[in-house]
Parts: structure tokens; C-alpha cells; sequence
């Protein structure tokens, strides 16, 4: 019985801004995971429209985005870059796995519950369904990583329990069509078809928040502009930003207990901790006893030293629209050409007959 090939996926919403917390919690991982896996990283335009259908500019973020991941340094040759929409066997997997999840699963999700608001009734079934869209975007690779911000652990353990539950549900016809594939479970080894895909959220800035208010995260719907570093901020910008940050009159602690019950200069220096692939201890080490007003200036030079060259490299792709498609039109083959070959099995499992 074979293993799974160790395979990354991971995938960002085209709606709205990136910003410095979908960089450091996601995209500059992304980079990073380039060396040692084989990466599939997808534009997943077909989540954006479950909270909003009509976005006039959609293929622009898009595009946007795309040039983003390419700017941070992804190599769409080694590696497959591509938005979802064209590959069809991702809501066709969605759809097998809506019938596999449960209503209550979908229920309790806390990204619903905030983005439904007091009126769930009235959410698109989409959004209830997102969750099962994403299981489906990992899984018909059959990815075993996933890298992602904090704010994507629960849906991460949603596409555990939907792996878990297909391959429960159908282990008989798996087992008989010679399907099965081993893995390890903590100590334990259990096999089934999809992958029991792992969550990578790890290091000093998987959780950034916002500048204007440190109990809140950083996000692309805040209606305060000032609250986030845009990818595609100016060096001004940046350094403004930075600077009306809010904080606390207390110089920076020496030791990072000093950083519980301040959750602005915590923030802070996790982004520095990040941007400077420092831990928080040496940040600590190096700014303790240390007034905002030294500190501001170190970090607002190191973030412009950092995503300047992103944001003017990302102005410089998004100026050539026909490289960007061209780039999503191969990306796109490729990952279909995968899926297919899920998705084949997929219809041998539960049974569809369409050869
Ligand atoms: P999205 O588009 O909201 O965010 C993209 C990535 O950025 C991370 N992120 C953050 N990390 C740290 N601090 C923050 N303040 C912050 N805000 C956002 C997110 O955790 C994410 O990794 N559902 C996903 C998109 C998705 C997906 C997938 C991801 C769809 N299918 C399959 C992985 C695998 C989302 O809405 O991300």
C-alpha cells in the first residue's frame, strides 16, 4: 500500500486588499514551502462570491492576486498557480462532500456565525457551504499540507472530519476498487482515500492584528484603512501607518511575559519578529526597555525594506494582463489534469456511472 506524495495546497479570496496579515500569515509561507514540496496555490475566486455575487471588478482582483503571489516570489513553472473556477472539479467535489458533511458541522463554523451576521436566514447557501468548497479545493489533489493564517483552523479541521468521513463511509468500496492509501495518525496508522490533510500555522505572525485596535484582526473588510498595511502600500503609507499604530505608554518589556495584556505591542512585534524571520525573544532582546518611538521607526524602515520591492514588482506584472492569464490558462490545465484523475475515482467510489 503506497503513502500520500507529500503535496501543498493553499488558496486566497480575491475580494479587497491583501494585506500585511495575509502576507506574513499566508503567502510569504507559500514562498518559503516552494523548496521542499511539490505547491499547487490557487486564486479562489469561486469562494468570493459566497458572501457578495456581484463584484465589478473580479477578474481584476483576480489578476491582482495572481501577480501578488508572483511579485512574493512563487514560480509558477516548478509550481502550479491558477484561480479555481477553472478547474470544474472542485465544485463537483464540493457537491459529493456537501452530501458527506452535516448541516450542524456547517452550523458551527465561527467564520459563518460572524460573516452571516444576526441574519442567517437570509446568508447565500454558499456561505453555509463554503467549508465544504474548500475541503473540496485540498482534497481533489489529495494535498497533505496546507498552509494558512490562524483564522483557517476550523475549516482545516472541517476537511479532516470530511476526509474522514468519506473515507469511513465508503472504506468496503475503497478497499475493494484497491484505492486504500496508509498514513499515519498521531501513533496510529489508518488508511482511506483522501489524505487527512495537516494545517501549517506556525511562527510569530500567524494571527496579525489590526493597528487600530489589537483585539481585532487584521482583515480586508476593516473600514478603517489605517487599521492595515496593504501589499500595495508606499513607502509613506507604510510609515504613516505604522506610526498613528496604536500602543500603549509603556516602553517594550524585556521579556515576553511583559507582552501579556498588550495586545497592540504584541502584535507589533510578532510583524517585526516575521518581517525580520527573528523569534519574538530576540526582537524582545534587542528593543526591551525601548520607547514606541524608537521602535515604530525600526519597524516602519524594516516593512518598507521588505514589501516595497513586492508592491512595485506587483505593479509590474499586473501591467502585462496577457503574461497573468497566460499563467492561470497552463496553471489551470495542470491542476485539471490532476483533478480529473481524483475526480475518476471519486465517481468509481460512490458509484456515479458516467465512463
Ligand atoms: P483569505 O483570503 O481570507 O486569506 C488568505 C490567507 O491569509 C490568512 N490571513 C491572515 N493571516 C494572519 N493574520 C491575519 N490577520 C490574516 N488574515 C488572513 C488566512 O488565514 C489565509 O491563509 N478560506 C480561505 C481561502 C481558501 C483556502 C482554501 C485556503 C479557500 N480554499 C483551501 C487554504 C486551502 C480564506 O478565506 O482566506
Amino acid at each position: 500500500m503506497s503513502a500520500f506524495k507529500p503535496l501543498v495546497f493553499s488558496g486566497v479570496q480575491p475580494t479587497g486588499n491583501l494585506h500585511l496579515g495575509n502576507y506574513l500569515g499566508a503567502i510569504r509561507k507559500f514562498v518559503a514551502l516552494q523548496d521542499s514540496y511539490d505547491c499547487i496555490y490557487c486564486v479562489v475566486d469561486m469562494h468570493s462570491i459566497t458572501a457578495q455575487l456581484v463584484h465589478a471588478d473580479l477578474a481584476e482582483q483576480t489578476r491582482s492576486i495572481t501577480a501578488a503571489y508572483l511579485a512574493a516570489g512563487i514560480d509558477p513553472k516548478k509550481h502550479i498557480v491558477f484561480n479555481q473556477s477553472r478547474v470544474p472539479q472542485h465544485a463537483e467535489l464540493a457537491w459529493i462532500f456537501n452530501c458527506v458533511a452535516r448541516i450542524g458541522w456547517m452550523n458551527r463554523m465561527t467564520q459563518f456565525k460572524d460573516k452571516a451576521g444576526k441574519d442567517r436566514e437570509n446568508a447565500s447557501l454558499g456561505l453555509l457551504a463554503y467549508p465544504s468548497l474548500m475541503a473540496a479545493d485540498i482534497l481533489v489533489y489529495r494535498a497533505t499540507h496546507v498552509p494558512v493564517g490562524d483564522d483557517q483552523k476550523q475549516h482545516l479541521e472541517l476537511t479532516r472530519d470530511i476526509a474522514q468521513k468519506f473515507n469511513n463511509d465508503f472504506s468496503d468500496r475503497i478497499a475493494e476498487l484497491g484505492l486504500e492509501v496508509e498514513m499515519e495518525v498521531g501513533e496510529e496508522k489508518v488508511n482511506g482515500f483522501f489524505p487527512l490533510t495537516e494545517p501549517l500555522i506556525e511562527g510569530p505572525a500567524t494571527r496579525v492584528m489590526s493597528l487600530r485596535d489589537g483585539s481585532k484582526k487584521m482583515s480586508k473588510s476593516d473600514p478603517s484603512d489605517l487599521s492595515r498595511i496593504n501589499l500595495t502600500d508606499d513607502a509613506d503609507a507604510i510609515s504613516k501607518k505604522i506610526r498613528k499604530a496604536k500602543t500603549d505608554p509603556a516602553p517594550l518589556p524585556s521579556e515576553l511575559e511583559g507582552l501579556e495584556g498588550r495586545p497592540e505591542a504584541e502584535n507589533l512585534v510578532g510583524i517585526y519578529a516575521a518581517l525580520s524571520d527573528k523569534t519574538r525573544q530576540e526582537v524582545i532582546s534587542e528593543f526591551g526597555g525601548q520607547q514606541f518611538s524608537v521602535f515604530k521607526p525600526a519597524l516602519a524602515d524594516l516593512a518598507v525594506e521588505k514589501l516595497a520591492p513586492i508592491a512595485s514588482e506587483m505593479r509590474r506584472i499586473l501591467d502585462d494582463k496577457a503574461f497573468i492569464d497566460g499563467v492561470l490558462r497552463d496553471g489551470g490545465e495542470r491542476a485539471g489534469a490532476l483533478a480529473q484523475k481524483t475526480m475518476k475515482s471519486v465517481h468509481e467510489i460512490v458509484g456515479l456511472l458516467n465512463d
